[in-house]
């Protein structure tokens, strides 16, 4: 089928994911073949945008699906799905911004990939006139963006801080909601300030400004800087409440719906599974492994 073709009927949706009593957000996750109608360079991303009509309609920010790997020309390897955060999600469907290397980058318009999804859990946003904080390197920033255009829709302002290596590398702000404050660091100074993430949010500037500015903090960075970032927030907030800023962990997606721990994420209140209660996890509550 060429591009911008029709997708067939979805198969019947099939419960996948345990009963889980108090997890009524969470809608039940279903398998579909979607439709590649369009694959185009996007900046430094490669959008791929996908028609899958039943399962857009289910997807929520913060939540994620997988792709089964067979249906991806170029993959890691073994026989794990690979789990995919969409940058946009349209009533048709799913894009994606995904970085060139990415296995699910190499897909062709009139292929097909199944897709399970959704998996995790939504995130929780702010209200108006409550004010959000994103804070991501370039390679993360696309899942950042159905909770910016949500918040933003809902009238909550949005400010962004936004690492990227080079002002090459940058995602081209008029792509962006005009809405939405950006700050920008690049590590060559090149564009915005010069220095990193944590230079800016430990420095003497304004950036700090932004952790007290802020009511939510959604963060999708290396987790490496997990840690420093979130002793940041400590220093910059006395008594922040539960979920005050929550951070981005997608480690290897085995089951996808509960039942394997291969998720699991730990955390000062035990493991937890990335699939069923992440992706995005208390900033403060998650344990360096
Ligand atoms: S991938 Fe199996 S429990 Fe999460």
């Amino acid at each position: 089928m060429g591009i911008h073709g029709t997708a067939d009927p979805p198969p019947p949706a099939r419960d996948l994911r345990p009963a889980r009593p108090g997890r009524s957000r969470q809608m039940t996750p279903i398998q579909t073949d979607a439709l590649v109608t369009e694959v185009a360079a996007d900046g430094p991303y490669q959008l791929v945008r996908l028609q899958a009509p039943a399962l857009a309609t289910r997807v929520q920010p913060g939540q994620f699906v997988t792709a089964d790997p067979s249906s991806l020309r170029a993959s890691l390897g073994g026989a794990l799905r690979h789990p995919l955060l969409p940058a946009t999600v349209r009533a048709e469907g799913l894009d994606l911004l995904l970085p060139p290397a990415h296995p699910a980058a190499a897909l062709a318009a009139g292929q097909r990939v199944n897709l399970l999804g959704p998996l995790g859990k939504p995130l929780r946003l702010p209200h108006p006139p409550a004010r959000l904080l994103l804070v991501a390197d370039g390679q993360h920033l696309p899942a950042l963006l159905p909770a910016a255009h949500r918040a933003l829709a809902n009238g909550c302002p949005v400010a962004l801080l936004l690492s990227v290596p080079t002002a090459a590398a940058l995602y081209p702000p008029s792509r962006l909601p005009p809405a939405l404050e950006i700050h920008l660091v690049t590590a060559d100074g090149s564009a915005g300030h010069d220095g990193s993430l944590l230079d800016l949010l430990t420095g003497s500037g304004e950036a700090p400004l932004l952790l007290t500015w802020a009511d939510r903090i959604l963060l999708a960075t290396d987790p490496v800087l997990y840690p420093a970032l979130a002793e940041a927030t400590r220093a910059a907030r006395l008594s922040p409440s539960p979920d005050f800023a929550q951070a981005l962990l997608l480690p290897t997606i085995v089951c996808g719906v509960g039942a394997c721990r291969g998720c699991a994420v730990p955390t000062r209140r035990g493991y937890r599974r990335a699939c069923t209660d992440g992706p995005f996890f208390d900033l403060l509550e998650v344990e360096a492994e």
